[in-house]
């Protein structure tokens, strides 16, 4: 049997992991908002306020922290006055990017805020810049954070809210280089500059203003902005890259039915994540050294061809133990680079691209990604520790990936989280780890793993979600189990 080792060192604290980086992403995109998280109040599924009960306790479940919104694509044609008021006189538009369908725009600022406050996490708002205006801008700020006297303020009040929301992510355009105004960095970075200008602090709320960054590999772009942005309030830029398990968009392959090679492909694109975030991390540095910009992964994730039968626009995938190895390896890769990156949205919430929730009128399935952002929740919040992997291998064709991704942290009551995923399909892997200064009074562990085609469909069944994992054994500092093919696991150590 293949055998890794993991060298803990616990006095070598890295960085903090921000709660942010285990944040997801809803846009009017297909089901995601309306049928995924919102039904309305008069709907037969059970509701708090025209949203979904068993929604919200399964995003709580997972603690939450930050949800992003209204796009994606959708927030550089969406004008936040439209939806707001008497739902009855709400104005309908086609939403251009997403299936042409009408959005009624039922669910608006209030629903959005509202929600957010349930849950119990940040919001994020996208702005327009594409198609809106610096006044639009500027005045949804307004409405939403003063708690003073003035037109907008008094508009929310008349809307029913007294007390202005908190408002701390404000998104300055999405994917400005695309679908948000196909500008020029130099363009977008003078637009970033005027827009921000007048997105104001009201009533001691501070906004944590994101500009828009690169897509993927778009090198230029990061070099373009950064020194654009030092003096002009930015607290981080985006990056937006996604797995597309064959690299072509017009063919990007089935969510279910995949080969041995298609499924190492995958896991190779999604490696690259580390090379993305590492090579805009140094651009970022020469004008930032202080690392006072972050970096904000808000949209990330497998995206493959919709499911058959379904509306193209609408992009609905199912969510194998593929996608539970993907999400993995992320959340190890944000983890180990949270010097710089402070967020991550996954790309989405429910029933799009690599969501964690899927609904089906009444139903609602949790996928095996749902699993992994619960296996790792203890990490929100953690103080990041160097450890050292000697790795193996495994392959498929001529595709050759490392076979295990891990991260360490130690959270405030001084316990650690160790979180791995064995890549392999094929082959278990013996692991030993040892945990250095780290005296553990004990070991417990989860783990979430299966056939790497097995997924939750709508039948009841639950053929994918964690249990406990009780091969583990702790003796001294050493810890020694041996990880099941396509698998992850979370061991945590109590001090
Ligand atoms: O998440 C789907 C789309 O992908 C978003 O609307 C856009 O920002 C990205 O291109």
């Amino acid at each position: 049997m293949k055998k890794i080792t993991l060298e803990i060192r616990p006095e070598n604290k890295r960085s903090h992991i921000n709660r942010e980086i285990y944040g997801h992403f809803s846009e009017h995109l297909g089901r995601c908002i309306y049928n995924g998280l919102y039904v309305g109040e008069d709907s037969s599924v059970p509701n708090k306020n025209g949203v979904r009960k068993d929604v919200i306790e399964a995003l709580k479940a997972i603690k939450i922290p930050v949800l992003r919104w209204p796009g994606g694509c959708f927030a550089d044609e969406y004008h936040w006055k439209d939806g707001i008021g008497e739902k009855s006189g709400r104005k309908k538009m086609i939403n251009t990017n997403w299936g042409h369908v009408v959005e009624d725009n039922s669910f608006g600022t209030h629903e959005f805020m509202d929600l957010c406050e349930e849950l119990g996490c940040e919001p994020y708002i996208a702005g327009n810049l594409g198609s809106g205006t610096v006044s639009e801008l500027a005045e949804w700020v307004e409405y939403m954070t003063f708690d003073g006297v003035s037109p907008m303020a008094e508009l929310r009040r008349k809307n029913g809210r007294e007390k202005p929301w908190r408002l701390k992510y404000l998104g300055i355009g999405n994917e400005s280089w695309g679908c948000g105004g196909n500008m020029r960095p130099e363009y977008y970075a003078d637009e970033y500059r005027r827009y921000q200008t007048f997105c104001k602090n009201f009533s001691g709320n501070e906004l944590f203003k994101v500009a828009c960054g690169p897509s993927a590999n778009d090198y230029n772009w990061t070099e373009k902005l950064m020194p654009c942005l030092n003096e002009w309030n930015a607290k981080a830029i985006s990056l937006h890259y996604y797995t597309i398990p064959t690299g072509d968009w017009s063919k990007k392959g089935d969510a279910v039915d995949f080969t041995d090679e298609e499924y190492y492909k995958t896991i190779k694109s999604t490696l690259y994540m580390e090379e993305l975030v590492t090579r805009h991390s140094e651009i970022m540095s020469k004008t930032d050294p202080e690392g006072k910009i972050g970096l904000i992964v808000d949209e990330w994730g497998c995206w493959y061809d919709v499911e058959k039968g379904t509306n193209p626009g609408f992009l609905f995938q199912q969510n194998t133990m593929r996608d539970a190895i993907v999400a993995a390896i992320n959340l190890n890769i944000f983890n180990e680079h949270s010097d710089r990156v402070v967020m991550a949205n996954i790309a989405q919430a429910v029933n799009v691209l690599q969501a964690v929730i899927l609904t089906e009128g009444e139903k609602m399935v949790l996928t095996p990604t749902y699993y992994v952002f619960k296996l790792y929740s203890g990490h929100q919040d953690s103080e990041l520790v160097e450890s050292v992997l000697n790795n193996e291998t495994a392959s498929s064709g001529d595709t050759e990936i490392p076979a295990v991704t891990k991260s360490v942290s130690i959270d405030k009551n001084g316990d650690m989280l160790i979180t791995l995923a064995n890549c392999s399909i094929d082959e278990d892997i013996a692991a030993e780890v040892s945990t250095g200064s780290f005296a553990a009074s004990s070991a417990s562990a989860e783990i979430l793993c299966g056939e790497v085609h097995a997924y939750n469909g709508f039948d009841g069944k639950e053929n994918v979600k964690s249990c406990a994992f009780d091969g583990i054994t702790l003796s001294g500092n050493k810890l020694t189990f041996v990880m099941p093919k396509c698998s992850v696991i979370a061991i945590k150590l109590k001090k």
